[in-house]
């Protein structure tokens, strides 16, 4: 469904992607996993045309993307993200939030999207909270509001960039267990996060990209239990015991 090749991208001097080869096939879920600055996010704007880039190929079900092209807006319908900072319109309700994007990005009537927004609250176990503010919800629920707004434009994937590192502890749970049903139900979703058990447990694939390459990457049960490079391994050791 999703496919990088060669895919190279720089800020000014600095050469951030360094040659991508990758793949996500429908219904897979690819966890990317890596230091901070190695590219991660890089690779999901790129993906849904937020950033351009200067060498290779991204194809979405075989359509280039090109972020100065028109046809980009048809890519970012499809392809969803949920960002750390869930970026919820402040001045709209949770259900407001989720119509927004099929009424005014997709021309829905407007029945049809409350139909669905209120389906999708109860989907994310926030059914009471249709009229709530973001700053009236907790981290969690506003998180879950944002995953059921990026499910609101019916993506065929969906990609989140650290969905809970902006959470309390505590929290992290509830939006796991959302992002966990999405994946049992066949979604596509590109994930990069620091969450190794979720990625152990939930993903098909793990991608370990380090200083703008991919350094290893494969079933996700073989790159987090029997990483082969000493960087994944380094790395690993880092994030699962931090003291
Ligand atoms: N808009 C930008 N302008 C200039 N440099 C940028 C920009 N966005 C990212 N970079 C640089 O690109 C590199 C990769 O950044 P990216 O955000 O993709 O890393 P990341 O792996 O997501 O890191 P983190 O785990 O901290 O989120 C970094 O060196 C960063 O400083
Ligand atoms: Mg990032």
């Amino acid at each position: 469904m999703i496919e990088l090749r060669d895919v190279h991208k720089r800020f000014g001097a600095n050469e951030v992607l360094k040659g991508i080869t990758a793949a996500v096939e429908k219904s897979e879920v690819v966890c990317i996993i890596g230091p901070s600055g190695s590219g991660k996010s890089t690779i999901l704007r790129c993906i849904n045309g937020l950033e351009s880039y200067e060498a290779g190929d991204i194809l979405v079900e075989g359509a280039r993307v090109d972020a100065h092209s028109p046809s980009i807006v048809d890519i970012r319908t499809q392809i969803s993200m949920v960002f750390q900072r869930f970026n919820l319109f402040p001045h709209r309700t949770a259900l407001e939030n989720i119509m927004e994007g099929p009424i005014y990005v997709k021309k829905e009537p407007r029945a049809e999207a409350l139909e669905r927004g209120r389906d999708l609250l109860m989907q994310v176990g926030l059914a009471g909270k249709a009229d709530a503010y973001p700053t009236q919800l907790s981290g969690g629920q506003q998180q879950r509001v944002a995953i059921a707004r990026a499910l609101a434009m019916q993506p065929k994937a969906i990609l989140f960039d650290e969905p809970t590192s902006a959470l309390d502890p505590e929290l992290v749970g509830e939006v796991l267990s959302v992002m966990r049903k999405l994946a049992d139900d066949g979604m596509t979703m590109v994930v990069v996060t620091h969450e190794m058990a979720f990625a152990k447990d939930v993903a098909d694939r793990v991608l370990f990209i380090d200083g703008g390459v991919i350094v290893e990457q494969g079933a996700a049960k073989t790159v987090l239990n029997q990483p082969q490079h000493a960087r994944t391994q380094d790395f690993l050791r880092r994030v699962l015991h931090p003291l």
